[in-house]
């Protein structure tokens, strides 16, 4: 099977890394990939929110099966486009999509469906939006609807700090995406990602991780894409596995159906874990990165095999997906400025000496690129994702750790905390 994986990240690394292990994938095309993943298969320099480009690739190529990795080519409707040339994709429809491209609804939908998440109102207007926060205590919670790269979200301590935040959002700091804002009560708790995978009848449970959103050591500074994750997530007992399955995925891929915008692909269900119980916080129609570099050296069963099923439609064919129970830990190397400004093209050196030190030692490419003359560079923000494998978390930790100090990167960082409240 002609297998094209769309996307050129970390998480896309793994995913290649695993598809790759498969009898059914013959031959795997990557767009546009990265310079890891061209040392694993063949890439092919299209952005993953080129439709046209992508549509022509797959036509030229005549692709047997598309799993997609970001949310641009989903939003954008490439599921929708490459079914009706017959092809079976991994990945929901631009409809679907929905569920992570617009907050409000989101949130619409669990009301409708009696999904447990944060009471909340949308807003076009300031001047109700003003009012609505006066009824809320503080921290308070203010979104976009549309998707902002994931800076789209404040949460402001005081109601001051709230209503010159709601002003600036209303004076065009995100554009468009801002023009619709959402009003969230706060959940306290802690924070889990859930992954599930379903071909819009059926749902599968995969495992939970957690991710360190934050860019500094003890949660502290801006929010990043993720600078580190690990699994299994103490917090993330048999009975939280249960109720999440049973109050919120089930009825999540119930209702999307009911309402005939039938979800396939994975529901990365980003959750807090309350005293009442879990709650969603938002969901994400795509796997998690971090999360999913921990999750696919987990996973002991054909990716290949369980993707191609729920893009079929025959989950309930497909064997259940097995784990590994041992602890596993994925720490992101960043360029040094990043999530703000940070430089690109600077030289990485040792990274296969560094691996091959560590047993448990696995190293997934993120922004990165090859260069004849001057080797392996970086090229984006989150660069390489060093993960490990071991019979505890601390020793798993401790592998990363000894790994990334013999990495020759005098331009990246990371944070020496990674995995702190599973071992705390
Ligand atoms: P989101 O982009 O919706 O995932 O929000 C980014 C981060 O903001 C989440 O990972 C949480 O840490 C935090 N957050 C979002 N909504 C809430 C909420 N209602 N209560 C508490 N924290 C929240
Ligand atoms: N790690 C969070 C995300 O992928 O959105």
């Amino acid at each position: 099977m002609k297998t094209l994986l769309i996307g050129g990240g970390g998480r896309e690394h793994a995913l290649a890394w695993k598809l790759m292990q498969s009898e059914l994938v013959s031959d795997l095309i990557c767009a546009p990939g990265n310079a890891g993943i061209a040392q694993i298969c063949g890439c092919v320099d299209i952005a993953a929110n080129d439709i046209i480009g992508l549509l022509a690739l797959i036509q030229r190529e005549k692709i047997d099966f598309i799993v997609v990795g970001p949310e641009d080519p989903l939003a954008l409707g490439i599921t929708d486009m490459a079914q009706d040339l017959g092809i079976p994709v991994f990945g929901p429809s631009q409809a679907a999509a929905q569920l992570e491209s617009s907050k409000a609804f989101m949130k619409d939908f669990c009301k409708r469906h009696n999904i447990p998440t944060a009471a909340y109102d949308v807003f076009t207007e300031i001047k109700p939006a003003k009012a609505f926060l006066k009824t809320l205590s503080a921290p308070y919670v203010i979104k976009t609807d549309g998707l902002a790269g994931g800076k789209g979200v404040a949460i402001p301590e005081t109601l001051a700090e709230a209503e010159a935040e709601l002003d600036a959002y209303f004076d065009g700091k995100f554009g468009e995406a801002g023009q619709r804002v959402i009003i969230e009560e706060f959940m306290h708790g802690e924070e889990a990602s859930f992954f599930a995978i379903t071909d819009g009848k059926d749902c599968v449970s995969l495992i939970a991780a957690q991710d360190h959103k934050r860019v500094g050591e003890g949660d502290t500074g801006p929010n990043t894409g993720g600078m580190g994750a690990y699994a299994p997530a103490p917090i993330f007992t048999k009975e939280v596995e249960g109720a999440v399955m049973k109050d919120i995925i089930t009825p999540t891929v119930k209702g999307m159906a009911e309402e005939d915008i039938p979800f396939c692909g994975v529901l990365f269900a980003g959750l807090m874990i309350t005293n009442d119980g879990p709650k969603l916080i938002e969901y994400n129609i795509r796997f998690g990165d971090p999360e999913c570099q921990v999750v696919m050296r987990m996973l002991e069963s054909d990716l290949a095999e369980l993707l191609l099923a729920a893009a079929k439609g025959e989950l309930s064919k497909a064997p259940a997906p097995k784990f590994s129970a041992a602890p596993t830990a994925n720490v992101v190397m960043c360029a040094k400025g990043y999530p703000g400004k940070y430089a690109k093209g600077t030289s990485i050196k040792n990274l296969e000496p560094a691996q091959e030190s560590q047993d448990g030692v696995l190293i997934f490419h993120a922004g990165t690129k090859y260069d004849e003359e001057q080797g392996l560079l970086s090229n984006g923000g989150r660069v390489l994702n060093i993960t490990a494998q071991a019979d505890n978390l601390k020793d798993a930790l401790d592998q990363a750790y000894a790994a990334i100090d013999q990495i020759d990167w005098t331009d990246g960082f990371v944070r020496r905390d990674i995995g702190w409240r599973a071992l705390k």
